[in-house]
């Protein structure tokens, strides 16, 4: 059986260099793979045990770990190779449980939860001691959601705690949206996937705090901001920075290829060298190989373009190509959350 050979955490085949600002660890020697399939009880019983499960959501797969476990908490940003000050987002699936982990919670953001959950929204609300400080990187605010994804939402009613959950990839990569996304880059870290099938929205939750009477955008994502206006009135966006402990989720370089990613508006695209690929909105251009193009939506639909992004993205860096050029889509709605995406990816690390 799998679980013995992932008996903890810090088995004897990670080594962490406690030198540095990010937990570097070095490739686990076992070269055994995951396993991926969509048995619940194998999912629950790996991760009462501490240990790491890959989960699907509607957004992006994430690394889930039980966020009351320091341990498992610990092992997360290992596998992640993910710096300590970026804090995780913990998932469960009731209002009644969020209630266990958070000390208050807004009126404005009691509207936004009782509509938009389960759903592609995560709130900053203020934390319970329950909650390690791990999880929060030392912040005094938790991130929380409740998922809309059948089956990571029956694994979340049958366990006694919540989920942190990061996006499922190395720090500052592209997002899995697909369990093969997982188990290419994670695949020997980890004992098990849970196959939840491709993500239906395909980029992260939009993240949402409050700060006296203001709503704050932290990280534009799968929900739409007009629904949260529409709801609760004017949100302020919150600029990025480079590693500003105060605003975590907004670091500059972050989702990206290993190949340089160059950005366009259309009619400033022109064909490159025979060594380039494209992501391009609803056209393809001309005089190119269409094997190096990728559209994201024939149909000019930024959800099926947000649902594409990232699987794409994925397969242009793994073709032979020295650079990839991305045209930017129109600037509303959630092409705001996929240009934000394609601007993040483009900085290099
Ligand atoms: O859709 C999603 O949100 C996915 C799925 C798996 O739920 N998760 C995800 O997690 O994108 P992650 O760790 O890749 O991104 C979470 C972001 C990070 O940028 C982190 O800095 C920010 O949320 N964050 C977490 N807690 C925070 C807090 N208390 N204050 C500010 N930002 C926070
Ligand atoms: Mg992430």
């Amino acid at each position: 059986m799998h679980s013995g050979l992932f008996k903890n955490n810090l088995n004897a085949n990670t080594r962490i260099c406690s030198a540095s600002p990010y937990f570097c660890v070095l490739k686990q020697q076992n070269n055994i793979l995951a396993v991926t399939g969509s048995d619940l009880s194998v999912a629950k019983e790996f991760l009462i045990k501490g240990e790491l499960v890959a989960i699907p959501t509607e957004t992006v797969y994430g690394l889930a770990g039980n966020a009351l476990n320091e341990k498992a908490v610990l092992s997360i940003f290992e596998v992640k190779n993910r710096p300590a000050f970026d804090p995780l987002i913990i998932h469960t699936d009731s209002l009644k449980k969020v209630a266990i982990y958070v000390s208050d919670v807004p009126e404005k953001a009691r509207i936004l939860a009782e509509k938009l959950w389960p759903g592609p929204l995560t709130l900053l609300l203020p934390k319970k001691d329950i909650v390690p400080d791990l999880v929060t990187s030392g912040l005094d605010t938790v991130a929380v959601r409740i998922p809309d994804h059948a089956l990571t939402r029956e694994l979340l009613a049958q366990l006694s705690f919540p989920l942190a959950a990061p996006s499922a990839n190395p720090f500052g990569y592209i997002s899995p949206t697909k369990p093969a996304h997982v188990e290419q880059q994670l695949g020997d870290r980890i004992p098990y996937i849970l196959d939840g099938g491709e993500c239906e929205v395909g980029i992260e939750s939009t993240i949402v705090g409050f700060e006296n009477d203001e709503t704050i955008v932290y990280r534009l994502g799968g929900l739409d901001i007009n629904e949260i206006e529409s709801l609760i009135g004017p949100v302020a966006l919150m600029p990025h920075s480079t590693s500003d402990p105060k605003a975590p989720g907004m670091l500059k370089s972050h989702y990206a290829p290993r190949k340089p990613l160059h950005l366009y508006r259309r009619d400033a695209i022109t064909p490159g060298d025979a060594g380039t690929g494209y992501l391009l909105f609803d056209r393809y251009l001309d005089g190119v190989d269409r094997r190096y193009q990728r559209l994201l939506s024939p149909g000019h639909d930024l959800k099926e373009a947000a649902h594409n992004l990232f699987a794409y993205l994925r397969e242009l860096d793994g073709l032979p190509v020295s650079e990839i050029k991305a045209e930017l889509v129109p600037a509303s709605g959630l092409g705001l959350a996929i240009n934000d995406r394609l601007q993040r990816a483009s900085v290099p690390a």
